[in-house]
């Protein structure tokens, strides 16, 4: 009842009707009132709206509009015909995730605009207000004589109030894998990343950013701007103009079709999203882009099971082995595998990953025609799939399937049926897939709309088949895991892999710190974590730019329901710090953002479903830190051992990254501690509750 009052109260005092000139404003605030949202018409009638936190504006009036291919733009002479408001209060249950209960709490207001034009056109905006940030969409309702509209651009824009510093990766409409810059908004100038030696395709038509792009105020307020539910449209980039302080949404368009989307009517667009923050911690703890998705779709996924993965991976990276078996050093072995499977047998690893297992990579990198060279059915002869699936059954360890299609997207949907009945038959339920390459056909891109939908169906498919999609190359996370929970994890970053052979120096210990910030809070990430051998002996330019108590944190820093530990078994062996790798969990029933600033540190504590044990992980940049602790997350009136890996006090990322103390302590809810993290160091504690 009271809800009802305020929300009765805040539409009431705000909508205007003005005489014709004026604009009018109908507004819609946040249940705890934080954040609102003004919607307004300009003096042409243009669709806009401001945004405010605690009454002060954080985006300025921006407008709103589209072109689209033989019609007049869609963007004055609008009125309002409507005003519609709803709102909701519920929980819901995540099969895996970060927490285990997600409270979804918003008010909405829905505007219904009509041209004042012979075109008569309508529009209808949704708005919703929510405590961690505000969220639009645009619906193109159905309307007399048309089916469907060529979508030339969206006009979205996002009038900031200040020259924020932010972190940001360039509008690529190829790739995300490049590094954070952190610049003032005025200095983002996204064509100098232009033609990195290390990307396999990569296309950054103008200055623009990808999403989320996280910004920071003068007075310390954090904005992340993104999208959600990104469905049978294309990924929006953020089109800079440092003069204006402005961004303007640039779809990725395809050269094949010469547009951004074609779309059927009636049409809702994905949301567009800015999640609203006093204190950087907060981003992480949002659930805004999930909440902005469907319901769950599959039902009940119990066949896909969070675990922990080993892999012939890393050592292709490092050049040990190869992917193709031409080389005579091919990595997928039958007796290669049962290596890896008995190492993760015994070391409670439940997945191990085989890359290069199928014929076809003889034709991979650097070729042109790549349609119909990967098979995905067929395995080379030195590998028996039938026998490392029952080996590994015998053992407890599920085979995790791989599927590169070398952006040959056509080639993977002709085999899509045959591929994942396969799988389903040897009771496989996850896959990696890859699209490394410039798609085919030529003129698309990986984040249009003709690939969004790609992806999609690659989902369907595999929920169809029980096989969870694991997606490298991939399009942005914008959510959907709520509706297909088959979707749990994918890169879309600049992963572990890159410090192995790129030629920039790899990711510098700041990454992560940026990474927690920014990519996290679209969706899980396989980052790949767990090298030990930091150094890469075997690589002369190359080496890890973190400290091992680093590697360890991001198991609990870096959310995904699957976590590799990437390194060679060899590498762990005799490892006392590779016990919390065993020990630490993937699946969580609550997690806790402790302190963080973007881009300098982050700590994260999450319990594990099922069970009283905590972990927690903290990582700092390239500067030495004390990170002070406070366990008040644990449960009250419970007492823990805490077993503490963290940097010893001579540990240095660049010339001492191995150097490790592990401890023991015992602490409970009303405990707090100091600990020092080293230059690109890291802190990781376990925390098993002590029975009584
Ligand atoms: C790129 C992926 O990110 C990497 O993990 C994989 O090993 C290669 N593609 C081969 O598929
Ligand atoms: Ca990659």
């Amino acid at each position: 009842m009271k809800l009802k009052k305020t929300l009765l109260l805040s539409f009431l005092v705000a909508l205007f009707f003005a005489c014709e000139q004026e604009p009018s404003k109908v507004t819609v605030s946040s249940p705890e009132q934080q954040n609102q949202i003004e919607f307004l018409l300009t003096a042409t009638g243009q669709p806009a709206y401001r945004v405010l936190h605690n009454n002060e504006v954080v985006i300025d009036t921006s407008t709103l509009g589209f072109d689209f291919q033989g019609h007049p733009t869609l963007s004055g002479n609008f009125k309002i015909i409507n005003t519609t408001t709803n709102n909701k209060d519920e929980t819901w249950t995540m099969p895996w995730g970060e927490q285990t209960e997600v409270r979804n709490h918003y008010n909405e207001l829905s505007v219904a605009l009509q041209e004042q034009t012979t075109s008569a056109r309508k529009l209808i905006l949704h708005f919703r207000a929510y405590d961690d940030g505000i969220a639009f969409r645009y619906e193109l309702p159905a309307q007399s004589g048309i089916d469907s509209l060529i979508v030339m651009d969206e006009h979205t824009q996002f009038q900031l109030t200040g020259d924020h510093t932010c972190w940001w990766i360039p509008g690529d409409w190829d790739i995300y894998e490049h590094l954070y810059t952190t610049s003032k908004f005025s200095e983002i100038d996204a064509t100098t990343k232009r033609n990195h030696p290390n990307l396999g395709q990569t296309y950054i038509p103008q200055n623009a950013v990808n999403t989320p792009v996280t910004m920071r105020s003068s007075n310390g307020l954090h904005l992340s701007f993104h999208e959600a539910n990104l469905t049978n449209y294309a990924g929006m980039t953020l089109k800079v103009d440092g003069d204006q302080l402005q961004m303007t949404s640039e779809l990725v368009g395809s050269d094949r079709f010469g547009f951004k989307a074609k779309i059927p009517l009636p049409f809702r667009t994905p949301w567009r999203t800015i999640q609203i923050a006093d204190q950087a911690t907060d981003l992480i703890d949002s659930k805004l882009i999930v909440n902005l998705n469907e319901p769950n779709k599959l039902g009940d996924v119990s066949w896909f099971e969070p675990k922990k993965y080993v892999g012939i991976w890393w050592e292709m990276h490092l050049d040990k082995s190869t992917w193709d078996l031409a080389s005579g050093r091919h990595g997928a072995t039958t007796e290669n595998t049962k290596r890896y499977i008995d190492f993760a047998a015994a070391n409670n690893i439940k997945g191990v990953l085989v890359e290069g297992w199928n014929t076809g990579w003889e034709r991979w990198i650097g070729f042109e025609d790549r349609e119909g060279v990967f098979d995905f059915v067929t395995p080379y002869e030195d590998y028996d799939l039938e026998e490392v699936v029952r080996y590994g059954k015998e053992k407890g360890v599920e085979i995790i399937m791989h599927h590169e299609t070398s952006a040959a997207p056509r080639t993977y949907e002709q085999q899509l049926d045959t591929a994942y009945s396969l799988m389903n038959r040897l009771g496989i339920h996850s896959v990696k897939t890859g699209y490394v390459g410039k798609i085919i056909p030529k003129g698309e891109y990986h984040h249009g709309q003709w690939m969004v939908n790609h992806y999609r169906k690659v989902l369907e498919k595999g929920a169809e088949n029980q096989v969870a999609i694991n997606a490298h190359e991939p399009i942005k996370a914008t959510g959907l895991r709520r509706t297909y929970p088959n979707a749990i994890a994918r890169e879309g970053l600049r992963g572990q892999e890159f410090n192995a052979w790129a030629q920039d120096g790899g990711n510098p210990p700041e990454h992560l710190s940026i990474v927690a910030f920014t990519r996290m809070l679209a969706g899980p990430i396989d980052f790949t974590p767990g090298v030990f051998d930091i150094g890469l002996p075997s690589k002369e330019n190359n080496q890890i730019n973190t400290t091992i108590a680093h590697q360890l944190a991001l198991y609990v820093v870096i959310y995904s329901p699957i976590q590799m530990a990437c390194d060679l078994p060899e590498h762990y062996e005799n490892q006392p710090a590779f016990q919390f790798i065993r020990d630490v969990g993937v699946d969580w029933e609550k997690s806790v953002t402790i302190n963080g600033e973007v881009g300098d540190y982050v700590t994260i504590a999450r319990q594990e479903k099922g069970t009283d044990a905590w972990f927690l992980g903290s990582i700092t940049d390239e500067n030495p830190r004390t990170i002070e602790v406070s366990f008040d997350f644990l449960p009250k009136g419970k007492k823990y051992q805490a077993i503490v890996y963290v940097d010893s006090a001579e540990a240095h990322y660049k010339d001492n990254p191995t150097s490790l103390k592990i401890e023991q302590m015992d602490v409970d809810h009303t405990s707090t501690s100091t600990f020092d993290l080293a230059a690109g160091g890291g802190l990781a504690i376990s925390l098993q509750p002590i029975e009584e």
